[in-house]
């Protein structure tokens, strides 16, 4: 009889373990199930009360829910039904959704929109949250505008100082160039054609000079604006900027060492702000040292992910309370008339608009000022 109960009590006991086992699941299933409802309803409310679109997709894309904004922005009497991917022109394939937020700008009917995508693993859902950005990015336009007339009326001001050095250096080639005709007529006259080679190699570089300061000037003064990183030649864009440089050197008696064995690669920039805060570095580097003894100016160049380039002069470097001011705006030690002080400002917004940086570099015993940009602008965008 008592083995029966000892039996009995084992199987009850075990009866109870599985009950509580049980209990447990339901209790898991119930407060999964309360913590949907508690998203849903919250969703809703927020979704109903926002003054910003606000939209719910299924795992197909499909919108399954959206609110009155969003119907009013998009400017669709409803949105239900429809696919994400054509109503944002946008494949949401590209988008990683695992990393939990993301984010992207869109313009709609002449409104600007952050797009703001959560992920809903539970409820195989993706939230996206519009907010108006409308205001600022107008303010953030008139601020490109504002730099783009900066950076404009510095090029003037650099173009207009480099004029009559412009004529004086074209007119030196052309000199040689019909300099080499009569040496060629000459030696066709004698006979001597096994000249011609020498004589039409030197017309040619000579030629090569003149089309490098050419397209420099045309590179340096051409109107910038914010979209316009293209893939440019790394060599044909140095080797024109170093032409300029050596024409606004050359009255001042500063010698200029240069990379001559630059490789023909691309990068993705906007050529005409790179040779602005070549040509600027140089600029400053020789306002500083033209006058002392045996002036130089080095410019250094290293490229692989990055474009690193040093402009050094033989000047002893910056002095610490000049350091920090250095690339404030307006902050000039030239004297009035002179400089705007706005150079290393203005350059210093290019490099950063490039996702680069710029700075002293201190490692150097002479002054030297040295930036660096990714030679590719647009790795890590996600749309
Ligand atoms: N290579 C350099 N060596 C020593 N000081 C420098 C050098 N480059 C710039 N500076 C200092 O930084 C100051 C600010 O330079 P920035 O280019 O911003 O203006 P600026 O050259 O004075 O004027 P602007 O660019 O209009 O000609 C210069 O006035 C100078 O004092
Ligand atoms: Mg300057």
């Amino acid at each position: 009889m008592s083995e029966t109960i000892l039996k009995l009590q084992t199987k009850l006991e075990r009866a109870n373990q599985k009950i509580e086992l049980l209990e447990e699941l339901i209790e898991d299933q119930m407060r999964t199930i309360y913590s949907e409802q508690e998203i849903n309803k919250k969703f809703a409310y927020f979704a109903t009360y926002s003054p910003y679109p606000v939209v719910r997709i299924d795992g197909e894309g499909i919108i399954t829910l959206s609110n009155m904004a969003a119907n009013e922005y998009f400017k669709q009497e409803k949105l239900r039904g429809v696919a994400w991917n054509e109503l944002v022109d946008m494949n949401l394939a590209k988008i990683d959704m695992t990393k939990g937020y993301l984010q992207h700008e869109y313009h709609v009917h002449g409104k600007d929109l952050l797009l703001c995508y959560k992920n809903i693993p539970e409820l195989e859902v993706i939230n996206i949250y519009g907010f108006d950005i409308t205001d600022s990015k107008q303010i953030e336009r008139e601020l490109e505008e504002e730099r783009a007339r900066h950076i404009h009326s510095m090029q003037m001001a650099t173009l207009g100082e480099m004029a009559g050095g412009m004529a004086h250096e074209l007119n030196t080639p052309l000199g040689l160039m019909s300099l080499s005709i009569k040496q060629i007529e000459t030696c066709y006259k004698k006979g001597k054609t096994d000249m011609f080679h020498d004589i039409i190699a030197d017309m040619y570089g000579t030629i090569d000079r003149m089309s490098k300061l050419i397209n420099g000037f045309k590179t340096f003064s051409r109107n910038t604006n914010e979209n316009d990183f293209t893939f440019v030649n790394l060599k044909k864009l140095i080797e024109e900027c170093i032409e300029i440089c050596k024409m606004s050197l050359k009255d001042d008696g500063v010698e200029l060492f240069y990379p001559e064995d630059i490789r023909d690669i691309s990068i993705e920039c906007n050529p005409t702000e790179i040779s602005q805060v070549l040509i600027n570095l140089v600029q400053n580097a020789r306002d500083a040292i033209s006058g002392s003894e045996s002036p130089w100016i080095k410019i250094e160049m290293t490229y692989g992910d990055e474009l690193v380039i040093k402009v050094i002069d033989s000047g002893a470097g910056v002095p610490p309370e000049i350091e920090e001011k250095l690339f404030v705006p307006f902050y000039t030690t030239k004297e009035i008339g002179k400089g705007t002080g706005l150079g290393l400002s203005i350059i210093k917004g290019i490099v950063e608009r490039h996702n680069g940086e710029i700075g002293l570099d201190k490692n150097c015993p002479n002054t030297c000022f040295r930036f660096r940009i990714p030679v590719l602008q647009n790795i890590g965008a996600f749309l």
